[in-house]
């Protein structure tokens, strides 16, 4: 198959979808919806909806489907980029090829264009009910799997973790456990809704999870790796900014050889989670084999 293709086209559904979730429509407080918008359509590889429409398709469901959800997805996905960023945070000027949001606009008005995102994402799922007709009760699974994956338990959880670890010595066993929160388990519910939406079985849906339990470790360590390796041009953020903030990382801890092998094995293990799936699964194989080569 022609990955290239299949997430150029999978991508522009998502940001038209997007697009019309979110209309930059004038009224009351339109300062923050432009900032909302902003950080929302500024580019990035909608690698979270585009895993959520593809594991729709694995368990043979109809994707387009999934697009709302997926979309909700984006929202938060987009909503930690914009706080991640912050000067309490992470500090960066740079996100998606653009000044980050803080710096378009000022802090106040970052901090509530992710609240913005967030709050509009669970108001989106919530506002799905008649599209899941009868089958209401997958629809407040999905909620529920989705709030605790972004929330404490998940990746409000990971990133807290994340930057206490700055400076300090931790252990391999720590810091997977902070990539899992603040980054994989955001990537594991896409794939988990997705199966959902797509009506798959219990088996299917927890192969679909471990898929995504080892593609999102395997996500952030070459996230890691690219912030060594990697070009602003290429990624649309600075690299060389986690060695600057000391951060803990895998390339940190294990050294960049050890840890794209890392990685290679946790792709592995991800794309034998497949192996009870057909054809119909082999954008998901593919996804996951471009991680590793991925230069943005
Ligand atoms: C960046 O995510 C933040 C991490 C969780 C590592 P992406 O690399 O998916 O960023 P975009 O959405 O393409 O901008
Ligand atoms: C971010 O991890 C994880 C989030 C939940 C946003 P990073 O801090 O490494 O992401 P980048 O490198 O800024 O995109
Ligand atoms: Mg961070
Ligand atoms: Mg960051
Ligand atoms: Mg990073």
């Amino acid at each position: 198959m022609d990955l290239k293709a299949y997430l150029e086209e999978r991508r522009a559904l998502v940001n038209r979808a997007l697009e019309a979730y979110l209309p930059r429509v004038r009224g009351p407080a339109f300062r923050v919806v432009e900032a909302m918008h902003y950080s929302l359509m500024a580019g990035g590889k909608r690698l979270r909806p585009i895993l959520c429409l593809a594991a729709a398709e694995a368990v043979e469901g109809n994707p387009q489907e999934a697009l709302p959800v997926a979309c909700a997805l984006e929202m938060i996905h987009t909503y930690s980029l914009i706080h991640d960023d912050l000067p309490a945070m992470d500090d960066d000027d740079l996100r998606r090829g653009r000044p980050t949001c803080h710096k378009q606009y000022d802090e106040a008005t970052a901090i509530l264009a992710g609240d913005g995102l967030l709050t509009e994402a669970f108001r989106l799922l919530g506002a799905l009910a008649s599209h899941f007709q009868d089958r209401e009760a997958v629809l407040l699974e999905i909620i529920e799997l989705v709030g605790a994956a972004a929330g404490y338990q998940g990746m409000v959880g990971g990133q807290m973790l994340d930057l206490q670890a700055e400076g300090r010595k931790i252990t391999l066993k720590e810091l997977e456990t902070i990539h899992r929160l603040k980054t994989g388990a955001l990537l594991t519910v896409s794939l988990r809704a997705g199966a959902l939406v797509g009506g798959g079985s219990r088996v299917d849906v927890a192969h679909l999870t471990g898929f995504g339990e080892k593609f999102g470790l395997a996500f952030q360590i070459t996230d890691d790796l690219l912030d060594v390796e990697g070009q602003a041009s290429d990624m649309g953020k600075e690299p060389g900014m986690d060695a600057r903030r000391q951060k803990a990382t895998y390339p940190a801890i294990l050294g960049p050889e050890q840890a794209r092998q890392w990685a290679r094995r946790l792709v592995e293990e991800a794309v034998e989670e497949l192996e009870g799936f057909g054809d119909q699964a082999q954008p998901l194989r593919e996804i996951a084999r471009y991680l590793l080569v991925r230069r943005s």
